[in-house]
């Protein structure tokens, strides 16, 4: 099950993802926003960080004008792992190496074809594990000030 969410910056994006998600058959949980009407991306970011991290969903994505506002916020969630991407290598790598769960894009910054491109590297890629998982771990040990 895929989270996504947006604020009016990532609307129209969201709205793209939605339909490729639903026309390729993929389970999705829409937390809004549901029409294009301002709204402050924290609050977005932080109800579709928490149904990742509470593990009702597997992945998230997060839509923004920029994509960074979300990141920052949805990585304050404890155990969400948020990348800012607006290239293949990016999201396909954050998958393999930092074992991200929740892909944020920005509306403003990316045309419609690339951001369904790593939308779909994103979710197909599998985390690497190995001498990864470690550093994963580091990122924990940081949010719990045991580093
Ligand atoms: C909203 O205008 C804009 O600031 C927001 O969508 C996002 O880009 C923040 O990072």
């Amino acid at each position: 099950m895929i989270a996504l969410g947006c604020d009016h910056g990532g609307f129209e994006l969201k709205e793209a993802i939605r339909r490729h998600l639903e026309d390729n058959q993929v389970e999705y949980r829409d937390f809004g926003i549901y029409e294009n009407k301002s709204v402050d991306y924290p609050e977005i970011a932080n109800i579709v960080s928490h149904a990742v991290a509470d593990g009702q969903c597997g992945l998230g994505i997060l839509c923004c004008g920029t994509g960074i506002g979300m990141s920052m916020a949805a990585n304050k969630v404890d155990g969400v792992r948020a990348a800012c991407c607006s290239d293949y290598f990016s999201a396909k790598y954050t998958r393999l190496h930092n074992d991200a769960n929740v892909l944020c894009l920005g509306g403003r910054v990316l045309g419609e074809g690339l951001a369904l491109e790593l939308v779909d590297v994103f979710l197909n890629t599998k985390f690497e594990g190995g001498r990864h998982q470690k550093r994963i771990e580091m990122l924990a040990q940081i949010e719990k000030g045991q580093l």
